[in-house]
């Protein structure tokens, strides 16, 4: 027979024991092991198994969003009966975001927003705002049970929960958000949106470190991770998927947010990629977003400091990269860094994790160091080893054509990399070379 248990956990990290910790045992933290009550399994009968030949599966046909930017981040819209996670930071623009696809989907499909976080009433003010959603089913309602027994019956195509952190089950006992009722939330909103057929688009928050709050647990369970990042002093967003069962990671969409909503960025390119003419310090650098190069301008300031540890600030760029870089320019292109701190910062609040970013990072501050700007019209990507040699970056054929296409005339790259057009291309085989082809030293400041 089943029995109950009780055991704690982490509602950071999702790690569960049998006894209380003051610090969790896996993720460090203070205070974040609460009590919750857990089923034990009792013995079932075992299940008859079926050759995977034999499975009958067609391929289906998958939902627009009416977002042509969201359905390239899903890997060409909403594949029916999954199950998305969106994640963002407060007031970024997630409930936005849905309204605006699930008016678009609700014209031809069955479409419902379960809201836990807002009135029916503030619901409508936003819709008015955007406009249209006439045809978009709407609850307010926060108990599981209810939720799941509306799904079973309506069966609507798509399901927009908002968000997953304010649903609760009262069998559980534990507070609505806790890791218990989330993970539980969670778990029944897969079997029911597998068995009924309804993709269903859960919202959570994110934690202050920007990773989905609850437990990690969710991010296994579902099918699609989006995060929806951007700060709230520029009114471009960012999205981009980190997990997709039914397509390519790492792409990435950009939106506007208007006065009447969410607009997105076809060429974001455009946008991020444009330098002032021969301005010390920056450099742009054509970066791989999942499927599509874009350019981006990186920003470098290389200041005299008496620190004892120089600082290196990133933004937009993982510190352990940064560090590197910098390491790789002082040591190999003889670029003295040791008494300078050292800041980057990449246009538009985007973040790149792309290594084929290396080398306009490092021609921007050896740009910053030497006081001389990059050369006119010159775009770089590469890899950059620690031996101060150039890797080879993926898919330079599309890289290059995104410069042609913006209207730059030149591309440091690592040596090999084919021209392409009438696109000049400055082949470098180390850190070296490619500081000197990029940088012009004759409009050097004071020089
Ligand atoms: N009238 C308006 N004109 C322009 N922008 C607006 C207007 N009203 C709201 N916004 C923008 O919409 C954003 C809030 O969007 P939204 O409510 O979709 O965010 P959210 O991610 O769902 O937030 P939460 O986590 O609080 O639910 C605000 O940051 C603001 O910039
Ligand atoms: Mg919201």
């Amino acid at each position: 027979m089943a029995k109950a248990a009780i055991q704690f956990a982490c509602t950071d990290c999702g790690y569960a024991a049998g006894r209380w910790f003051g610090k969790c045992p896996r993720c460090g933290e203070f205070g974040t092991l609460v009590e919750e009550a857990r089923e034990a399994a009792g013995a079932v009968a075992p299940k008859a198994t079926l050759r995977l030949v034999d499975v009958k599966a067609e391929e289906a046909e998958r939902i627009p969003t009416g977002v042509p930017e969201l359905d390239r981040v899903l890997g060409g819209g909403l594949v029916p009966a999954s199950l998305v996670l969106v994640g963002g930071e407060p007031g970024v623009g997630k409930s936005t975001l849905l309204l605006t696809a699930l008016s678009a989907i609700s014209a031809t499909r069955p479409s419902l927003l379960i809201t836990g976080e807002e009135s029916a009433a503030q619901v409508k003010l936003r819709a008015e705002r955007l406009g249209g959603a006439a045809n978009v089913q709407i609850l307010a309602e926060t108990e599981l049970d209810a939720v799941c027994a509306t799904l079973e019956r309506d069966k609507p195509a798509v399901c927009v929960i908002d968000s997953v952190q304010t649903l609760y089950s009262a069998d559980l006992g534990s507070a609505p958000g806790s890791v218990g009722q989330v993970r539980e939330a969670a778990a029944r909103l897969l079997r029911v949106s597998k068995e009924s057929g309804v993709a269903t688009i859960l919202v959570g928050h994110v934690t202050k470190d920007g990773a989905v709050a609850g437990p990690r647990v969710l991010e296994h369970l579902v099918d699609c991770v989006l995060q929806f990042e951007g700060d709230r002093y520029h009114e471009h967003r960012v999205l981009r998927a980190s997990k997709n069962r039914f397509g390519s990671t790492n792409e990435l969409a950009v939106f506007e947010m208007t006065g009447s909503g969410l607009v997105g960025v076809p060429e974001p390119s455009e946008l991020f990629g444009r330098m002032v003419e021969g301005e010390i310090g920056a450099a742009v650098g054509c970066v791989l977003e999942g499927s599509r190069p874009l350019l981006l301008e990186i920003q470098s300031l290389v200041a005299p400091t008496d620190l004892a540890m120089p600082r290196r600030v990133g933004t937009g760029v993982d510190p352990k990269r940064l560090a590197m870089i910098v390491a790789v320019l002082s040591r190999h292109a003889r670029i003295a860094l040791g008494q300078a701190d050292v800041f980057v910062n990449v246009a538009g609040g985007v973040r790149i994790d792309e290594p084929g970013a290396d080398l306009a990072i490092a021609l921007a501050i050896a740009s910053a160091a030497k006081g001389a700007p990059v050369m006119a019209g010159t775009a770089a990507f590469g890899e950059i080893g620690l031996t101060g040699r150039l890797r080879p970056a993926t898919q330079s054929e599309r890289r290059l054509e995104e410069c042609a296409k913006l209207g730059l005339t030149a591309a440091v790259a690592p040596a090999g990399t084919p021209a392409r057009g009438k696109l000049r291309v400055l082949e470098a085989e180390t850190l070296r070379q490619a500081a000197k082809a990029g940088i012009d030293a004759e409009r050097a400041e004071g020089g």
